[in-house]
């Protein structure tokens, strides 16, 4: 398996597909890679002669330091992971800090038409500068033909969508469902932080969308949210931050529910000091 550490080599490496005329998918990742992350990658196999997978924990986009020092760095692991998907047709690309940022570790800022200000953007300051900085520097380095997102991070999605239309990149932006654990936690690499009492309570973020999305047949969005907070409110070790119901276009906050527009249930929870993130389609 090719691991490439700076991008000099993998600039390189990339060029040599591309005269063979090979495609290229790619799953931006920030390791501690779990069944989540390798569903992206099978999916990019299915569609394309190689897919890279980055690893890189990505500095800007984390407005917490504590949650940055603590994001799980498991690099060996992810390797092996890989390795049992695909070894010669998964590319690695884990490069430092400095081989992304140099000594300008700073994000660009950027429009993405409203998007940026909805729910993350609006908890975690400057997270969605980060996330295009890296993002479309990856995209200038691979080139990929294809890129592949999780829908758990909906909005991320959605930006990554825009930074694409807006800069014309000439890449296929691919969302993938939410990849669940049995118990319907969605898979994070977050979820390995959790303590064992923080973990068994966790399943009751998505059964609670579930139950909303059942309300939100027959309710308003603002009852259905009420309702929601009530139940958290009740809830001995999680935390919500937010819930809420928005239109899936501009991932407004729904204040009359039109049958004509298509609405997600988004939801950030704390379960302790690890903070968890969730979304339902609706309808
Ligand atoms: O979703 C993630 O893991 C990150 O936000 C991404 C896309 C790898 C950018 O750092």
């Amino acid at each position: 398996m090719h691991i490439f550490k700076n991008k000099t080599d993998l600039i390189q490496f990339v060029d040599g597909l591309k005269s063979e005329k090979k495609t290229i998918g790619f799953v931006p990742t920030m390791g501690a890679l779990h069944q989540g992350h390798a569903s992206l990658i099978v999916k990019g196999l299915k569609d394309n002669d190689v897919v890279v997978v980055s690893v890189f924990v990505n500095p800007t986009q984390f407005d917490n330091q504590d949650d940055l020092e603590k994001y799980p760095r498991t690099l060996d692991k992810d390797v092996a992971l890989l390795k049992d998907i695909s070894k010669e047709k998964i590319v690695v690309y884990a490069p430092s800090v400095d081989d992304i940022y140099g000594d300008n570790v700073s994000s660009t800022s950027f429009s993405y038409d409203g998007l940026e200000h909805e729910m993350e953007g609006r908890f975690r300051d400057g997270h969605f500068d980060g996330v295009g900085t890296i993002v479309k520097r990856f995209f200038e380095i691979v080139r990929p033909d294809r890129a592949y997102f999780g829908e758990k991070d909906f909005q991320q999605l959605m930006i990554i969508k825009k930074l694409v239309e807006k800069y014309h990149i000439p890449v296929k932006v691919i969302g993938c469902k939410i990849y669940r654990a049995k118990d319907g936690l969605a898979m994070s690499s977050r979820n390995m932080r959790l303590k064992p009492n923080y973990r068994m309570a966790a399943p009751f973020i998505y059964a609670t969308l579930k139950a909303a999305k059942e309300q939100f047949g027959t309710k308003s969005a603002n009852k259905v949210t009420e309702w929601v907070k009530h139940q958290f409110a009740k809830h001995e070790l999680l935390e919500l931050e937010y819930f809420i119901i928005a239109d899936v276009d501009t991932l407004k906050t729904v204040k009359r529910k039109s049958n004509k527009k298509t609405y997600r249930a988004f939801i950030a929870v704390y379960a302790d000091d690890i903070r968890l993130i969730d979304n339902i389609a609706l309808n």
